[in-house]
């Protein structure tokens, strides 16, 4: 069982500037959750807040009911208390609020933690797995100060919505961190609202990717950048050398997009995101493996049926999200093809919920090693064309609805949202339910 209160606070992110801030149990983000795959989850989240929220365990497979996206608000002074058995490999995942057309400020204000998943046999592999030693958890935010509050407006030309000016990492800014272990493994989440990033280490120097949103790859792939939109997480594994300073950075963004678009969307924007200090002695680390996981996505063989998404801002097939409408409807236990197309200008993303997905192709090509393991949120530069395969393996639930949507907050908050339901095969969708207040203890 784990204790959720979303409360509001304040924090000194520099000596003598206090900020108001949201925060989980605290001033500003929230506890790293840990469970393991087969173990019953239960959580109490309380809305300490004066508005109604939500938390959605982004990346989870689980009821449709238990979600936490906006069918399952909690009104102020109220607690929800989902629960459900953990049914997927060991993965990175985080927990944010999803109330509709706001999520975007209430992740800015702070609400994000992350929830990490565990199974034996990921802590089979001689990977780095002590946590906060060799294993080291960082969300990644950009923002902006402005008095005694995080800026919240977005440029004149920005499409992607609000971009700050600084990073944090776990709500630090100009983060170091001691390291004593010669292989390092960084779990890295984009928490931005619109940011994208590409991370890379101040050298140059390779490192080893071997991990996407919903778990490890079936090998590591040696990588110098790994780009990730808001709400993507990667796993890299570092070699330190004794005594040594590197910086891990974020340099310029590859978004498919034209001049001025780059610069007025942050892609020209380089950040020094966290400088890691080798020990002067450090601790030997086993070799990592040369394989990983068995393959853990869907085969595009198994599809029954194909949809197709176009993108457009705050639009996915042209109809904004409207919460009593469902958008598709899909059997337990089958597979899909789902064929996403960014119609526009600027850049998108997109996220399913309950699912992780296998990326079949981008723009006709097999896509490479960044998007070889298990997703949930794919990343669209303008006018490609991604092709998801899906598999959904229920609960069924016809009444209670998952999204899909772009994970640019602003973009979501627009109404670049859409609803699915699991049902029976040969089930019908039922009627969402009017999202309607938790209340209770
Ligand atoms: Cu991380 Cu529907 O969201
Ligand atoms: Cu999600
Ligand atoms: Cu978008």
């Amino acid at each position: 069982m784990f204790e959720l209160d979303m409360r509001p606070g304040k924090q000194e992110f520099e000596p003598g500037k206090v900020t108001d801030t949201w925060g989980f149990n605290g001033d500003y983000l929230g506890p790293t959750l840990r469970a393991k795959r087969g173990e019953k989850v239960r959580v109490q989240v309380r809305n300490g807040l004066d508005q109604a929220s939500t938390v959605h365990w982004h990346g989870m497979h689980l009821p449709a009911a238990m979600d936490g996206g906006p069918h399952q608000m909690v009104e102020p002074g109220a607690t929800w208390t989902p629960e459900w058995t953990v049914d997927q490999p060991a993965a990175t995942l985080w927990y944010h609020p999803h109330p509709h057309g706001a999520t975007e400020s209430h992740v800015r204000r702070g609400l994000a933690g992350m929830f990490l998943l565990d199974d034996d046999a990921a802590s089979a592999l001689p990977l780095p797995h002590t946590y906060g030693v060799d294993d080291l958890p960082l969300i990644v935010q950009d923002v902006k100060f402005q008095g005694n509050r995080f800026a919240s407006g977005r440029g004149m030309f920005a499409d992607v919505g609000f971009l700050g000016d600084r990073t944090m990492v776990n709500g630090t800014l100009a983060p170091f961190r001691t390291v004593g272990d010669e292989l390092v493994r960084l779990r890295l989440l984009n928490a931005s609202t619109a940011r994208i990033y590409s991370f890379g280490f101040s050298d140059g120097r390779t490192f080893a990717l071997i991990g996407t949103d919903g778990g490890l790859l079936e090998r590591p792939a040696d990588l110098n950048h790994v780009q990730l939109s808001p709400g993507e997480r990667a796993e890299i594994v570092v070699r330190m050398r004794p005594g040594e300073r590197v910086v891990l950075r974020s340099d310029r963004v590859d978004a498919g997009l034209d001049f001025w678009g780059q610069r007025f969307n942050g892609g020209d924007d380089t950040f020094d995101v966290l400088e890691l200090r080798a020990a002067g002695t450090l601790r030997p680390s086993p070799r990592l493996p040369g394989a990983l996981v068995a393959p853990q996505t869907a085969k595009a063989a198994d599809s029954v049926r194909e949809r197709d998404f176009e993108l457009e801002l705050g639009k996915i097939n042209g109809r904004a999200m409207v919460m009593d409408r469902v958008d598709a409807t899909v059997e337990r236990g089958s597979t899909e093809i789902w064929t996403v197309h960014n119609r526009d200008g600027m850049p998108h993303n997109f996220h399913v919920h309950d699912v992780q997905f296998g990326v079949v192709e981008v723009n006709g090509k097999r896509p490479g090693a960044a998007l070889s393991g298990p997703k949930d949120t794919v990343f669209l530069a303008p006018d490609d064309t991604v092709k998801l395969v899906l598999r959904f393996d229920g609960p069924a639930d016809p009444n209670t609805p998952y999204m899909f949507h772009c994970h640019l907050l602003w973009h979501e908050d627009l109404g670049m949202m859409g609803q699915f339901v699991v049902v029976e095969p040969g089930g019908q969708a039922g009627q969402p339910t009017t999202p309607h207040a938790h209340s209770g203890h």
